[in-house]
Parts: C-alpha cells; structure tokens; sequence
C-alpha cells in the first residue's frame, strides 16, 4: 500500500502508537494528524489509518462519518459549522444560518467555488451557554448573531 501522506505524518503516528496502551486509541489523534495534512479524509487516507492502527477501514469511515470535526471532503479555507441543535435554534441560529448563506453566496453543506468558505449546519458543538455558537475550523464564537457575524467575517477577509 502507498502511504498516501508525508513521512512526518506516518512518523508522528507511529509514535502515537506507542503512547496509548491500546492500539484503538490513537485513532482520533491519527486522524487528526491526517486531515491537517490533507485537509480532508479520503477513502485512501481513512485505508491507511485503519492500516496503521489494525481496524477494518469501515470502522475508520463510521468513526470519520459520526463525527463533525472531520470532514471527508475538501472544505473551504475556513470552514464554519453553525449550531441546528435546540437551544441554538431558540436564540436564533436559523436567522444567522439565512444571514451566512445570503453573505457567502452558498447553501448548507456546499463550499464556495473560490474555495474560502465553507458552510454547514451541524448538531450541539457543546457550547450551548453561548447560543447561538458557531465554529470556524478550531476557532469558537458565541453567542453570535448577525452583526457580530459580519464583524467576523471582515476579520477572515484577505487584506
Ligand atoms: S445547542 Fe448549540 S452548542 Fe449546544
């Protein structure tokens, strides 16, 4: 099998594997690893993990699918996930959703033809006291509603 990425990363997995008493373990952190590299989780990089680590790769794809922070295809340069879940929806997330599609030109779940953007909705991001929350790649912003959306994104805006 190719190893589909740099030798770095197949090291620092290694590594991994010898950190945590249980192969299994290291598998969110392999992940990771794989998706900073990459930007994304291929069939191929999520075979290579499953490899590495001794797991059927269609375990790797229900772990890869079930959580929202990894992503099996390319996204935009800033990836914003914005809060659907009760508590977020009651402070107005549908309202900012509306705002972030009218803003970037695209709908949920698409990325932007330029590659910057990226938009989904997704389930509780566990931040429900700073309602309506959203994410951008690793960075938190809550409680956010339009304007402050609009402060954001000239922020992400290249000068
Ligand atoms: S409900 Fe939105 S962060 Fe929990």
């Amino acid at each position: 099998m190719t190893i589909p990425v740099r030798p770095e990363t197949d090291r620092k997995i290694d590594e991994l594997l010898t950190v945590y008493p249980m192969k299994g373990s290291a598998l969110l952190p392999a992940l990771y690893l794989v998706q900073e590299e990459k930007g994304h989780l291929s069939e191929e990089s999520m075979e290579y993990v499953a490899s590495k680590i001794g797991l059927s790769a269609a375990f790797v794809a229900g772990v890869v699918s079930f959580y929202t922070m990894f992503h099996r295809k390319p996204v935009g340069r800033h990836h914003i996930q914005v809060c659907r879940t009760l508590p977020c929806a009651l402070s107005g997330s549908d309202d900012l959703m509306a705002h972030l599609k009218g803003r970037l030109g695209i709908v949920d779940g698409e990325t932007r033809s330029d590659g910057a953007y990226s938009l989904v909705s997704v389930e509780c991001l566990g931040a429900c006291d700073r309602a309506p929350f959203i994410q951008i790649n690793d960075e938190e912003h809550g409680p956010v509603d339009p304007a402050k959306m609009d402060e954001i994104l000239k922020r992400l805006e290249p000068r």
